[in-house]
Formats: structure tokens, sequence, C-alpha cells
């Protein structure tokens, strides 16, 4: 029998999230759609709704007192994120999501770095926000954009990418991965990644999309040793509406990147004929008023998380899809797809043999069980391997076994109804 001893007590976790106490079609609401949005502790709610309460005022601008508690309250918010994701307080670009930071990075620094002929590498894992960014600064740059491959199991392919490493390096300015796949878990050899490409084209950047890598893993953005780093707070307990780009000092400081959106708050003096910008290096890079609220939400997130501590939250997660992947291949007519070993994260996907996965995704909802089913913002991955939808579950830390086995009993109506 499989051991499960959760790191985690998810029954008294379950209690701090107010929707998981929600019935769906009169059955308990069981959640398993977090790698498209995490639900919100109370602690979450109330950091929100008490900084409009008793905090609101603009920051950086006023020298009366609630601006300066408000300004106080940014400053240390930024603080708690920046440490709960290992970099340092000047690194930190606040931006609404993944998707805003991938588009700031092409603008930012895509458009001044990358010229015509150049190669920028993708996973055939990537989002679409991974894929279609890139593919647009390529067009505006007459540049190339090429993907790697995965291997049988849906891991990314390193030895595709020695390939591509070897016959395009000398082109290689960017390599833009996910951490983690949202469609198959599958994580990636960082580690490996970065010293292929400090081995071979030492000069490349390495942009890792951490979108679904944040809310499982524990990051240190000083220690991984890549050059930017993305990701939403939504996913990891946070609200909607911020997320942050990471970007090596450096890069900041020796203007590899520049601004991408200008206006006020980013400015030391403004003439009539140019302007001067900030010294704060990442207040450089947000113009107007920032998303305080927000941003105070996602410190509370980060503070939530990390009182639990990240290693925990791993193994909770690795437990949790180890048990899924054991239930789930008992169930006929359930193709898993990506991989079945201890280095997926977050997610267990499906092909159910002879039903649409939205079919699959309405029958499990009739049971109050929520999944996500089509081809998860991953086109080009599911059109490889000629997967017209599949059907995923993934999880955070108030999922329990429980969880896994009503969606195992909710799969095993499936075919009751449908086949
Ligand atoms: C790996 C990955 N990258 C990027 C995104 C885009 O995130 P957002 O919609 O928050 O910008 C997602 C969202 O699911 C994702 O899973």
């Amino acid at each position: 029998m499989l051991q499960y001893i959760s790191m985690l007590d998810v029954h008294a976790i379950k209690k701090d999230f107010p929707i998981l106490s929600r019935e769906i079609n009169h059955k308990k609401l069981v959640y398993l759609d977090n790698a498209a949005t995490s639900q919100k502790p109370q602690s979450v709610i109330d950091a929100i709704s008490n900084y409009y309460s008793y905090c609101n005022a603009n920051v950086h601008r006023g020298v009366h007192t609630l601006s300066d508690e408000s300004t106080n309250l940014f400053e240390t918010s930024k603080t708690t994120i920046a440490n709960f994701l290992g970099a340092k307080n000047d690194e930190v670009i606040f931006v609404r999501n993944t998707t805003e930071a991938i588009n700031g990075l092409a603008y930012g620094w895509g458009e001044q770095n990358i010229v015509a002929d150049d190669l920028i590498l993708v996973s055939i894992l990537d989002h679409h926000s991974n894929i279609v960014v890139w593919q647009e600064l390529c067009k505006r740059k007459k540049a190339n954009l090429v993907f790697i491959k995965i291997t049988k199991d849906g891991k990314f392919d390193f030895n595709d990418f020695d390939e591509k490493l070897q016959k395009f390096g000398h082109k290689l300015k960017l390599v833009a991965v996910p951490h983690v796949s949202n469609a198959l878990g599958s994580k990636l050899d960082l580690k490996k990644l970065v010293q292929k490409v400090q081995k071979f084209t030492p000069k490349s950047r390495i942009l890792v999309d951490g979108a679904q890598s944040a809310p499982h893993l524990p990051i240190n953005f000083e220690k991984m040793n890549v050059d930017f780093f993305v990701f939403s707070g939504h996913k990891m307990l946070g609200p909607m509406g911020i997320g942050g780009l990471l970007v090596r000092e450096n890069i900041l400081k020796t203007g590899e990147m520049r601004p991408w959106l200008f206006g006020g708050g980013m400015i030391a003096q403004v003439h009539e004929s140019h302007t001067n910008f900030q010294d704060d290096l990442s207040e450089r890079f947000t113009p107007g008023t920032p998303d305080v609220a927000s941003i105070v939400g996602l410190a509370e997130a980060s503070r939530y998380l990390s009182q639990l501590g990240m290693e925990n939250v791993h193994k909770h997660d690795s437990q949790l899809v180890a048990y899924a992947l054991k239930k789930l291949a008992k169930i006929k007519n359930i193709e898993i797809v990506g991989p079945k070993d201890e280095t997926r994260v977050g997610s267990v996907a499906f092909l159910y043999q002879g039903v649409h996965a939205h079919d699959v995704a309405q029958v499990l909802d009739s049971q109050g069980i929520a999944v996500r089913s089509g081809h998860h913002c991953t086109m080009p991955l599911h059109t490889s391997q000629n997967w017209v939808a599949t059907t995923r579950a993934s999880f955070q830390i108030y999922n329990s076994k429980d969880d896994v086995d009503l969606l195992a009993r909710g799969l095993e109506k499936v075919a009751e109804i449908l086949l």
C-alpha cells in the first residue's frame, strides 16, 4: 500500500479557505483546478480588505501619515515577497501576471537585444504566454523561434536541446522554458539546463516561467542562476492582478534591460528636454500607482506558505501526485499523459478513451468536482502529441487523499453515464 502521511494538517488548512465550504450541485466542492488559479485563505482576503478599510493612500507621493503608512506597508510587503523568492528587492518588478511579465521582458529586454537571425529557444511544453510573445518578437525582428521536443514520458528532451545547442548555439540569445509544465506537470532539471547553457553559450539569457513552480516548490532566484523568473500571485494563494518579473540586478544596472512603460513614479527629474530615471532599479520599471492592496495580499500569501514551509508544501504535493497517479492508473479507459514518476509536480492529466475531455469535466462538475479540460493553453504540445484535449486535476495544499478518492469515483461514473 502506498504510504500517505501528509506533512501538512490538511483538515486545518481547509478551514482557512472559506470557498471550500461551498456546495456545488448539492455536493461538497472538491476544487482540483489549482493550476488555473488557486483559492485564497481568509488571511489574504483580510489583508486586502484591511488595507482598503484602514490604510488606503497613494504611495511614495504624500507626506501625510496615511501615505507614509501605505508606503511602509508597500515596502515591507515587497521585502516579504522578495525574500520568499530568494531575490533582492531591486530585482522584483511587479506586474499583473506571468503573461504581462513575459511581455514586459520582450519589450524591455527583447527589443534592444534581439536582432535579425538571432535564435530564441522555447519548449514544446511551454504555455502560450511563453510562445506567442516570442513569436511576435521574432516576427518584428526577423529572428527565429525554435522548439525543444519532449521525451516519450513528457519531459524536456535534453538530447534535442544538446543537438540544437550544437547546431545553433552561436545564434542563441534566449532560452525560455517552463519550470513546471502546466499541462503535464513535468519539472525541468534547471541545474542541468543552466550548466549546458553556461558551457555552450554563456552569453545567452535564460527565462524561467515559474507560474506552476512558485506555488509548489521552494524558489531561490539567487541560487537558480538564471536571468529572468516570472510568476503569477493568483496561482500561489494570492490575489488576481499581481505577479512578478524577477530580473538579475546586473541586467538592470547595465541598462541591458530598459523600462517598457513610462510616466510618473519612476523618475528622478523631468525636464522639457529629457528625463532622469529613479536610481532604485525596480521602481524605475513600475511607473504609475502600483496595486498596493494586491501586493499586500501577495505578501500575506507568501507568509502563509512560509509558515507551512515550502519543503513541506512540496512534499505534500509529491505525495498527492503519486497517490493520484496510482489511483487513476487503475481506472479502465484512462491513459495518464506526462511523467509517472516522483518528479511530477502539481497535477495529473489524462485521456479518457471514448469520451471528450469536456464531457469528463462536466460529469465531474455534476458531482461537485472542478477540473480543467481542453488544451490548457498548450496547443503546440497537444498538436504534437495528437491529443484533441486532455483532462487535468491539479492540486494545492488544501487537497487531500480523500479529494483524489472522490475524483477516482467520479471518473468511474463517467463510464457508467457516457459509455
Ligand atoms: C506555465 C504557465 N505560464 C504562464 C501562464 C499564464 O499565467 P497568467 O494567466 O497568470 O498570466 C500559466 C497559466 O496557467 C501557466 O500555467
